[in-house]
């Protein structure tokens, strides 16, 4: 192993009391990711030689959550023995015997930090030769957070935990990230010596900083110039300014490649999302997970796209899409459901109060009105007239519908699935299709209409109803 190893050991074994939650703290999800998925994911920027993950609360629910995001994370398991110090000793423990090089701490609650920031804390770390570097940041409200306490020459002397400041510590407004760079040598042998002696009877890492110290061994302190990258979470409020704070990043990343976003205070982008330039998102929008909107579209206001591919020119308003696709110039809503499976081509349209679900929707089709669509084929240039629905659900099972190309149905059709309409087809008004219909058919499934005349006047006698019908007839 060569000096200049790195070894990252990312801290997700505490339980996050102060979350007050069945889900463990570093589970928690922001812009579509979990809190330790965030940390991950920028560790895996920095080209370590194994990147380790301690866990212990809820072990087996955050180690299910890493197989499927970060499966190249090593899981370490820390003991009964409490505090980061002893989650960070398991880890030492768990590297290949001998292992020299350097050790970058990373807290799963600590969700913001940008992979720049942390090679330049390595590469600092490294140019000063330092036993450890601490990562600090000034902020106005160092509530909760560890205190930098510095000595005479301004050095770091030692970190100091809340609940172990004194008045005059906890004046200081210099904190503790909870992300340091350590020679893992002079780590291990420093660990060693740690004790639970404190407010939490925890092992402390942070007590390593005033032993080195104390053993003359050189300590940098690195002052972040981005403090709100190094927001911890420890509670649902700083959950809610995290996600603010990553989603404004986001928000700018995609205005500065040419996406509008008229009101970014309502906007919400997950990490995950691909906008292309020239894409207008309006107040309210949601687009979540691995969405992908390509250029000219328009999305929202008061939209929600979850895993959604939109085409080119596309316009989705006031609509909520998950895991469907919707194809180039198409439009949708407003007021529109377009559930998973669900596939627009392009020129289609989905209007107004419509429901799309596992429904393949070809190009230049449109389902204008208070429709739904359900585990259907739709071919080209269909028509469904307003409130046209696929029965595709007999009360025991699904079934799919075939609608061949430009087929015109009539307003309020029921398609009772298994059913296919031959290319060309068209249905009368009301109709209820419970058998295929041949290319090019008409089908009618509604009763000839029978007027009974005078029947209002004589059996409605001396109502208004009766009254405007004997004026309509003395009229003629
Ligand atoms: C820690 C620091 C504090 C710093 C703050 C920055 C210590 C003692 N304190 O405090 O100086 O200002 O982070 O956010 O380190 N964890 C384990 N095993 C444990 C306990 C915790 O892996 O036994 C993990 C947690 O899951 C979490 C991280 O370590 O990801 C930090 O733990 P937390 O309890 O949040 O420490 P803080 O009180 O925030
Ligand atoms: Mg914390």
């Amino acid at each position: 192993m060569t000096q200049n190893a790195l070894a990252i050991v990312v801290l997700a074994a505490g339980q996050g009391t102060r979350m007050k939650s069945r889900l463990p703290k570093v589970l928690h999800p922001i812009a579509g990711r979990t809190l330790v998925g965030h940390v991950l994911a920028t560790a895996a920027q920095l080209d370590a030689d194994t990147v380790e993950v301690v866990v212990r609360h809820e072990r087996d629910q955050v180690v299910a959550a890493l197989a499927s995001t970060h499966p190249e994370a090593v899981i370490v398991d820390q003991d009964e023995i409490p505090g980061t110090g002893r989650a960070v000793q398991v880890a030492l423990d768990a590297l290949p015997a001998g292992f020299d090089g350097d050790v970058l701490v990373l807290s799963g609650d600590v969700p913001l930090l940008e992979a720049d920031t942390l090679r330049a804390l390595i590469d600092g770390h490294r140019a000063a030769a330092a036993a450890a570097t601490v990562l600090s940041a000034i902020v106005d409200d160092p509530n909760g957070y560890g205190r930098i306490i510095r000595d005479a020459a301004g050095d770091v002397a030692r970190i100091v935990e809340q609940k172990d400041a004194d008045d005059a510590e906890k004046a200081t407004r210099e904190i503790n990230a909870g992300v340091y760079v350590f020679r893992a040598g002079l780590l291990r042998a420093e660990l060693a010596k740690v004790t639970t002696d404190n407010a939490q009877r925890e092992m402390y890492l942070t007590t390593v900083i005033g032993l080195l110290r104390a053993h003359d061994e050189k300590v940098a302190v690195e002052i972040a110039a981005d403090t709100a990258a190094t927001f911890g979470i420890n509670d649902r409020i700083q959950l809610a300014e995290a996600a603010r704070t990553l989603n404004d990043r986001i928000v700018r990343r995609w205005q500065r490649e040419g996406v509008t976003i008229q009101d970014p205070a309502t906007t919400w982008i997950d990490d995950d999302v691909t906008l292309a330039p020239d894409v207008t998102v309006l107040p309210n929008t949601h687009i979540l997970r691995a969405s992908t909107v390509a250029t000219g579209a328009t999305i929202g206001p008061d939209t929600t796209l979850v895993s959604t591919e939109v085409g080119e020119d596309a316009e989705v308003r006031r609509s909520e899409a998950t895991l469907a696709v919707i194809g180039a110039r198409a439009t949708v809503g407003p007021f529109s459901y377009l559930r998973a499976g669900t596939t627009l081509g392009a020129d289609g349209k989905i209007g107004a109060y419509v429901e799309t679900k596992n429904a393949q929707i070809g190009d230049g089709s449109k389902v204008p009105h208070l429709s739904y669509v359900g585990d259907a084929t739709v071919g080209r240039g269909v028509n469904l007239g307003a409130s046209t629905i696929t029965a595709n659900y007999d009360d025991v099972n699904k079934h799919r519908t075939e609608i061949g190309d430009e087929v015109h149905t009539g307003s309020h059709t029921v398609l009772v699935a298994p059913v296919r309409l031959g290319a060309g087809a068209k249905t009368g008004a009301g109709a209820v299709v419970r058998k295929d219909v041949p290319a090019g058919a008409l089908a009618m499934s509604v009763a000839p209409q029978r007027n009974i005349e005078g029947w209002v006047e004589k059996n409605r006698a001396g109502t208004a109803a009766a009254d405007a019908a004997a004026r309509a007839d003395s009229a003629e």
